[in-house]
């Protein structure tokens, strides 16, 4: 039987018009940009238009890695898109998405893990084409929080936000590898349901039969995220025989600066290796993490051949982490 690995083969962004600066929240909630910045290290977030949609945002996203990767729509045999901001409860953003690309054939769907949502649809991916039953994948995470904020909460309205980011993972035969061959090394995925009540929307289709507000116990959400996202880091590293001095770089949930730096710090790695772009995305949940990778792509900072770890933690709560050779 053929071995497959997945290689990642494109990277890309995307992020809405409108820019919502700190100064402007201060002007509709009781805040200050000096208290975001120093409890958060964001300084603006881009928000979605009236009438623009996650799958929107997912298309436009998907597109610019579909170019970066060379590849059109008929070699793509499958999408998954994390989200936790559907355009509808059903059918999956993913199957939108699917058609306004043109892809006609192959599996379609959504994947929700909140802030971890990429990492386990990358990984969803990386199982399928190990398995030999996709060869060229479309994996997006996308997302319109400012939908399901609490307006008028300035403990959660300043940390959220829009956007998309979204990579193609294509199969390649492989006799075996090792931590040198490109493709994803290993993906490690982890729940804790017990934490359910820490970070939630208070709404749904079964409970409330609404949407919902967004609500967290910040405090505890920052505690449990330094502890699992350097432990998962770790398992990442063993699997594959590594340490963290052979990463190249770190691409981290966006969720908070502090979170980043306490983890990085944990870890022993130096800030110079670690992506950030928190400062002006804020946390966009399942987007934050291709969001920073497509930016550190095309900035040039992260070339193949990379050694990139991607880690995240989210609603659940689920947390993860995703070590791949570029
Ligand atoms: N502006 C001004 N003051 C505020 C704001 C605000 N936007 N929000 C809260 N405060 C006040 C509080 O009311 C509190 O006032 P009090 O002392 O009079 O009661 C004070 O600031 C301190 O509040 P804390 O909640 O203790 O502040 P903390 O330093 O913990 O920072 C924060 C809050 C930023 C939410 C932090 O706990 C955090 O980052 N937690 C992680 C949450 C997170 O990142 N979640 C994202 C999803 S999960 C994930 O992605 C990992």
């Amino acid at each position: 039987m053929s071995i497959f690995r997945s290689i990642l083969t494109g990277t890309g962004a995307y992020l809405p018009d409108r820019v919502l600066t700190n100064a402007e929240l201060a002007t509709k909630v009781d805040t200050s940009d000096a208290w975001i910045q120093e409890r958060t290290g964001i300084k603006s977030r881009h928000i979605a238009a009236d009438g623009q949609l996650t799958s929107d945002l997912a298309i436009a996203a998907a597109r610019a890695a579909m170019d970066s990767a060379g590849i059109s729509a008929a070699d793509v045999d499958l999408i998954v898109q994390a989200t936790a901001t559907p355009d509808q409860t059903f059918p999956a953003t993913a199957t939108r998405v699917q058609a306004a690309l043109g892809i006609t054939r192959g599996a379609a769907f959504d994947i929700q893990a909140v802030c971890s949502g990429f990492v386990y649809a990358l990984a969803t991916a990386d199982n399928f084409i190990r398995a030999g039953q996709s060869k060229c994948a479309l994996v997006i995470g996308a997302e319109t929080f400012s939908r399901i904020l609490d307006w008028t909460d300035r403990t959660t309205c300043v940390l959220f936000a829009d956007g998309a980011g979204a990579v193609v993972l294509q199969a390649e035969a492989a006799s075996g590898h090792d931590s040198n061959s490109r493709g994803v090394l290993s993906t490690h995925l982890h729940a804790d349901g017990r934490c359910n009540d820490l970070l939630y929307v208070d709404g749904g289709p079964s409970s409330t039969q609404t949407v919902g507000h967004l609500r967290m116990a910040g405090r505890e959400v920052f505690r449990h995220a330094v502890t699992n996202l350097a432990a998962v880091t770790h398992e990442a590293l063993a699997a594959n025989g590594l340490s963290a001095a052979d990463l190249d770089w770190i691409v981290p949930h966006q969720a908070n600066i502090r979170i980043i730096d306490t983890t990085a710090r944990k870890l022993g790695l130096s800030p110079d290796k670690v992506v950030t772009t928190v400062d002006h995305h804020g946390n966009t949940s399942a987007a934050s993490v291709p969001l920073a990778l497509a930016e550190a792509v095309a900035d040039g900072r992260i070339r193949r051949g990379d050694l990139v770890l991607m880690e995240a933690m989210g609603g659940g709560f689920t947390w993860g982490a995703a070590l791949v050779r570029m």
